[in-house]
């Protein structure tokens, strides 16, 4: 038996969330038993589900479903999936409460319904698309209530999973438990620390520097020295906390400690939560050479609470918007429409769970299909050439990295239009957009032969040539661009102007 308030994890939402096969793969992962209450109805009926729904109603099917619910919430160490309607018994809601980690699966409606469509089973509620779509408004709120956490439904098929805590803050002491470890090592931003307090209840804190200074080699053999000390093992798990400094640093010990053991990412800031946590990438830097020396350790979930970004200082949520500006180019669609429409600010918190949950799955999307950034992961460097360039340029102190994405956008979108077809008009739309979150549209700080320098020696350069991110078409990049070196001095020229 595994200590702590809850006995064993259940998994809400909607028909079509995956419920079924998370719960399968969390258990297998954990050493737990699996269950699942539509079986477990239908055990006791005798019958398959739409019998029951035809010879006795919906009313006896969920009569039948709250009974096998409350057998099922007293197992021990088990992942259980509940059946999409479960929730709208109070009783249920009231023994989730009482004794389970409730996970949410969050997932669109268009999403649901298309893999409904795709499933040859039978569901009687799922007959016509408008009635699902109602169905999945009334029991939305139901959901949101009834869950300590919620993990983004439509990027399990990708990277790490996102885990937002939603209700009681003791869900998050049970981190640990849902990689099935018994004891976890905080390592902290020190600053974040002593403002959001710690997650878990660790066996060991390791406070590290505020931000970049986390990404030391002398700060890794601290704490790599300090998990040893205290017997850290392979069963054990690390918790990494702060912004995109810490977890990168975090990550990067429980990537070497031991030949690596798991880690949770818990990110802080915007950047971290829509981009840094997420995506495999930990590392620490070298004098003058930024995240020179890392190593792939996806973590095994990113846990977000958009909550903590209320305290985030203005400069860095306006850094983290420039990456979220990036994401919404990139992927187009709903996403670009919420970044257009965002007021200044930093939204409701229901807004913001939106944003970082879209930036988060695109970001896991791309990163899947391309973990070792061997080909399309180029795509998430939409704005980076000459942006790191610049940044490079001015030393890496006048510029913050945010800022210098934000002022690469445009030339990236300006070249784009020259040599890719992109509707020219989208520059000028980003450029209002960027002045209106308070970003920088241009950099005077350095000169062009420097930012020439500095691209020529672009990491991701190829035989010396730096490859440019394009886009099409909102939503349409193309990576891999060899573009003359005339029409970049002249991109380069405009970004220094503004
Ligand atoms: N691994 C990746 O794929 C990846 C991707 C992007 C960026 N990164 C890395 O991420 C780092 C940048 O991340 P960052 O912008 O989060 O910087 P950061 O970690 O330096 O955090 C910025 C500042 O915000 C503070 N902070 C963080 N959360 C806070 C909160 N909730 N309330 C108040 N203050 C808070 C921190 O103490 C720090 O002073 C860089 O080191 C970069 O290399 C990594
Ligand atoms: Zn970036």
């Amino acid at each position: 038996m595994i200590p702590g308030p809850y006995r064993n994890i259940a998994l809400i939402g909607f028909m079509g969330s995956g419920k079924s096969t998370l719960a399968g793969q969390l258990a297998e992962r954990l050493g737990w038993d699996v269950a699942d209450s539509d079986a477990e109805v239908e055990r006791e009926a005798g019958k398959p589900i739409p019998r029951i729904f035809l010879e006795d109603g919906e009313a006896a099917f969920r009569e039948l479903e709250e009974r096998a619910v409350a057998r099922l919430s007293e197992r021990m160490d088990a992942v259980i999936a509940l059946g999409g309607g479960a929730i709208t018994s109070p009783i249920t809601r009231e023994r989730l409460h009482d004794g389970s980690f409730t996970v949410l699966l969050d997932v669109s409606v268009q999403t649901a319904w298309r893999r409904i469509e795709a499933e040859a089973e039978d569901r009687p509620l799922a007959v016509e698309a408008r009635g699902f779509a109602d169905l999945y408004e009334q029991r939305r709120p139901l959901y949101h209530a009834a869950a300590d956490a919620l993990v983004d439904a439509e990027q399990l098929e990708g990277g790490e999973p996102l885990l937002v805590p939603l209700s009681r803050p003791a869900a998050l002491s049970e981190l640990p438990r849902l990689v099935g470890a018994r004891r976890a090592a905080l390592i902290a931003d020190r600053a974040v620390l002593r403002l959001v307090g710690a997650p878990v209840e660790p066996l060991v804190t390791v406070r590290l520097p505020v931000g970049e200074a986390a990404k030391t080699v002398a700060v890794a053999r601290q704490a790599w020295t300090r998990l040893a000390d205290l017997g850290l093992e392979r069963g054990d798990v690390v918790v990494g906390l702060g912004g995109g400094a810490a977890t990168d640093a975090a990550g990067f010990v429980a990537a070497t400690y031991q030949r690596g053991v798991p880690w949770i990412a818990a990110p802080t800031s915007l950047v971290g939560m829509v981009d840094a946590a997420i995506g495999g990438k930990t590392g620490i830097d070298l004098p003058g050479a930024k995240n020179y020396v890392g190593a792939f350790h996806p973590a095994e979930w990113v846990v977000a609470d958009p909550g903590l970004l209320e305290t985030l200082p203005v400069r860095e949520w306006a850094c983290g918007f420039a990456e979220v500006i990036k994401t919404g180019l990139l992927a187009g669609g709903r996403l670009w429409e919420m970044v257009q429409a965002w007021e200044p600010g930093r939204g409701s918190t229901e807004q913001r769970l939106e944003l970082i949950r879209r930036c988060a799955a695109y970001k896991a999307h791309v990163v899947a299909s391309d973990p070792r950034e061997q080909g399309m992961r180029a795509v998430l460097n939409l704005g980076h050439s000459i942006g790191h360039a610049i940044e490079a340029a001015a030393g890496f102190t006048s510029i913050a990295h945010g800022e210098a994405v934000a002022v690469g956008l445009l030339p990236a979108l300006w070249l784009s239009g020259k040599v890719a077809g992109l509707d020219p008009a989208v520059e000028g739309d980003v450029r209002a957009l960027l002045r209106m979150h308070e970003l920088p549209t241009g950099f005077a700080g350095v000169d062009a032969a420097a930012v020439r320098e500095a691209l020529r020696r672009d990491k991701k350069s190829v035989e010396g040539r730096v490859r440019f991110v394009l886009l099409e078409q909102v939503g349409k990049p193309v990576w891999g661009v060899d573009i003359d070196d005339e029409l970049i001095d002249l991109a380069i020229g405009r970004a220094l102007a503004g």
